[in-house]
């Protein structure tokens, strides 16, 4: 709670500072930014608006960059050769105009922290602001100024890839998770060496890919694309967020690289945003085969007069613009709008006071602090779903076998988008163990699988004699990083290659099989959850998962996470989230499964609700689920009033008991439903959450407050406001418990 405390009044002290310093400089930022422009050819706007990949340092690299012809680098990642590119841009281009050097950090750059998904499980968006402090300081040691993180895409479906890079499918956990995590990149001021420029992507709708299909087209209506998808974008334009970019998909048929209303209309006109709109890697282009421009040149007019301000490897811009604004087709007015956007950033990083990097040792990595952090946001990141028996955490044990592909996968336990991590500093689960534990506790570890897809069953037999012959057994399994990420989707998301019938197999020894769970996105795993005894969710972990892990099974730590997103049983119930429509005839728990149907039975028999004969209609186990090594008792809710009045406001409370054994964090969840809308409105919505320590056997009481803007959504007018009428709100320990509280809008 303490950690949780000072992280709020660190927002509250930087917002306030922050706030009053920007205004004071911002004025003179733009007259710079005017002058500056004034004397730019066209040519030399165009180049601002250039961004291309590293190749090394040649002949034709030195001239683009002494001619002007480009704005910013990414992927170069050696800090000479950035000072080198640099010095040409600075000392020999006309104007000095500096380079900006970007590179995908998305959850660290040497110190790995858990995957997005995972850091999000934590519910405690100190560990987000953690992540990206600790990654800006070390890839900003070698140079890089910006980053294309954070990942915000609301993701229904773990069928995509990149859900591993999304803090899930809530709105709410998303901004708060994605805003810290702003933060921690930008630091307190963007012109501090160790800052770098953080990006809110994809913009927008990204993750909604049509059957969980990387790149794929998406149909999101306007009312939800803004009181879904988009709500953590505004947050993250509110809390100053240097950069957007363009997403790859379209939306309702219109590719977001040439999306006006989404680009100019939203971002600009309703946020005021004066940050850079990047594409993404040829998003511009790819409007060719989307369908959308003819060919490149009507590529780059879209996406000019959508507002994408850089073209990230497109080469649309640089090969066309100036055709097209002698044309008239693009005016200078909107090339100079975007270049006043570029060279913002430039000056909001200091580039212009200090463009080179200052060569240091590599003494900034894998700190002693920052590899604490990770470790502690891997601790947090994990989920106990179920512990039977309450065999967690093991104790007592003479002897414990430890089994699986994933006990020993240092390149696999940090996930994807891991471009700099180096897996020889990684802390596997079995080097944790032994290290930590190795002295009091016999160890019999039999990797068996050597790999998640490995389907060679020559070691089962081995398994099974180390399960027989140990106290208990811990079944390390899950997913190698390359199968998740981007473009990296899946039609079957259940455990990979024969990880599946190792556990039935381990299970013959009558021994407690503890199932650890490394993966980029929640997997169906409803057969395994019945066998495992217990079932530790760890997502890929990071540099430190394996310490973390130990940690929490030997019970030196307690688990506190929380799901992200909802655990389908099969894959055929994606798209599956707790914030759904109710449905006319929506289905309660008692829904008859198909092989209770008897043979013969008539059709309407088994009633006509909204379920899958096979899988019903709950999931295996839903947002935000996660038990403790404790219990927790919470009390009745109780309301400030029952009828909130337009621009009130309501406070509810309710006290947390720790009855159990362990002092442990818990994360408290505050719900709400609108019980009738002029459009229906899900059944359960998260408004906030806190994640507070309760000492075993002591209370805390936790209190929320609503506000009517908290009850508003988008209507069919493309209003926001709240419907009058009756609500329901609860405090629970996850999206399906909770007893629900009624009160009604005047
Ligand atoms: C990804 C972006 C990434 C960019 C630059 C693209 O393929 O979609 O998320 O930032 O590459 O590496």
């Amino acid at each position: 709670m303490k950690k949780v405390l000072c992280y709020t009044l660190f927002l509250t002290v930087f917002t306030v500072l922050g706030c009053s310093q920007q205004s004071k400089n911002s004025n003179d930022v733009e007259k710079k930014i005017n002058s500056l422009l004034s004397q730019m050819t066209l040519d030399e706007k165009i180049g601002q608006m250039n961004q291309l990949t590293d190749v090394g340092i040649n002949d034709d690299v030195k001239a683009q960059i002494k001619n002007g012809s480009v704005g910013s680098f990414l992927n170069t990642m050696s800090p000479e050769q950035i000072n080198e590119m640099q010095k040409i841009a600075v000392e020999e281009s006309r104007l000095g105009i500096p380079l900006v050097f970007a590179r995908d950090i998305i959850h660290g750059f040497k110190t790995i922290f858990p995957v997005p998904l995972g850091q999000a499980a934590s519910f405690n968006p100190e560990v987000g602001y953690n992540g990206a402090r600790v990654a800006a300081v070390e890839a900003s040691s070698v140079g890089i100024r910006w980053t294309f993180t954070p990942m915000m895409d609301i993701s229904r479906d773990a069928r995509w890839g990149r859900i591993a890079e999304s803090c899930g499918e809530d709105p709410v956990l998303t901004a708060k998770m994605v805003v810290a995590m702003i933060r921690g990149f930008q630091g307190e001021n963007l012109a501090d060496p160790t800052s770098i420029a953080a990006c809110a992507k994809h913009f927008a709708g990204y993750g909604a890919a049509e059957s969980g299909k990387d790149y794929n087209t998406t149909w999101i209506p306007e009312e939800l694309l803004r009181d879904v998808y988009l709500v953590p974008f505004e947050a993250a334009a509110k809390a100053g967020c240097a950069t957007f970019m363009c997403s790859f998909n379209d939306i309702n048929g219109v590719p977001s690289s040439g999306n006006r209303h989404l680009n100019v209309d939203i971002l600009r006109n309703e946020w005021g945003y004066d940050g850079v709109l990047v594409s993404d890697w040829g998003s511009a282009q790819q409007m060719i085969p989307h369908g959308f421009s003819e060919d490149l040149k009507q590529a780059a007019e879209q996406a000019a007069n959508a507002g994408m301000d850089m073209d990230m490897m497109g080469f649309a811009y640089i090969n066309h613009l100036k055709e097209l604004v002698n044309e008239g087709v693009v005016s200078e007015k909107t090339i100079d709008s975007a270049v006043r956007n570029i060279l913002r950033l430039k000056y909001r990083l200091g580039l212009f006071d200090k463009p080179y990097v200052e060569i240091k040792d590599s003494t900034v990595f894998y700190a002693k602090e920052s590899l604490e952090k990770a470790k502690q946001a891997a601790v947090e990141s994990a989920v106990l779903l179920k512990n039977e028996n309450n065999v967690l955490p093991l104790a007592n044990l003479k002897s414990v076998a430890v089994i699986g592909a994933l006990a020993d996968a240092p390149a696999d336990q940090v996930g994807t988008w891991c471009f700099d991590a180096e897996p020889s500093h990684s802390v596997t689960p079995i080097a944790a163990i032994t290290e930590a534990y190795g002295k009091d506790v016999k160890i019999n570890y039999v990797q068996t699988l050597k790999y998640s897809r490995d389907k060679n069953k020559s070691d089962f037999p081995k398994a099974l004699a180390a399960a027989r012959n140990s106290d208990a057994v811990l079944y390390f399994v899950g997913e190698e990083a390359i199968l998740s990420g981007e473009a990296k989707c899946l039609a079957d998301i259940s455990l990979q290659g024969a990880q599946s019938e190792l556990l039935t197999e381990l299970k013959k020894s009558g021994k407690p099989v503890v199932l650890v769970v490394m993966a980029g996105r929640p997997l169906t795993i409803e057969k395994e959850a019945k066998e495992a005894d217990a079932i530790l969710y760890a997502f890929h972990g990071g540099t430190m998962a394996g310490a973390a892990l130990a940690d929490l099974i030997f019970g030196k730590a307690v688990p506190s996470g929380k799901l992200p997103v909802t655990m389908p049983k099969m894959v055929g119930q994606i798209p599956i989230y707790y914030n759904h429509k109710n449905t006319g005839r929506p289905t309660g728990k008692g829904a008859t499964l198909i092989d209770e149907i008897p043979v013969g039975a008539g059709q309407f028999s088994i009633g006509s609700t909204s379920y899958h004969l096979d899988a019903g209609s709950e999931p295996l186990y839903p947002f935000g689920y996660g038990l403790s090594y404790t219990t927790f008792e919470y009390s009745d809710v109780q309301l400030s009033d029952t009828v909130i009045s337009l621009n009130g406001k309501i406070t509810a409370k309710c006290t947390i008991k720790n009855t159990g054994k362990y002092d442990a964090c818990e994360v408290v969840q505050f719900y709400m439903r609108d019980l009738v809308g002029e459009l229906i409105r899900p059944v359960k919505e998260l408004k906030d959450f806190q994640k507070i320590l309760i000492k075993a056997g002591e209370s805390r009481e936790v209190e929320f407050t609503l506000t009517t803007d908290d009850l508003a959504y988008w209507h069919s007018d493309m209003k926001k406001r709240a419907d009058k009428g009756k609500f329901y709100l609860w405090i629970a320990p996850s999206s399906d418990l909770g007893k629900a509280v009624e009160f009604k809008l005047k």
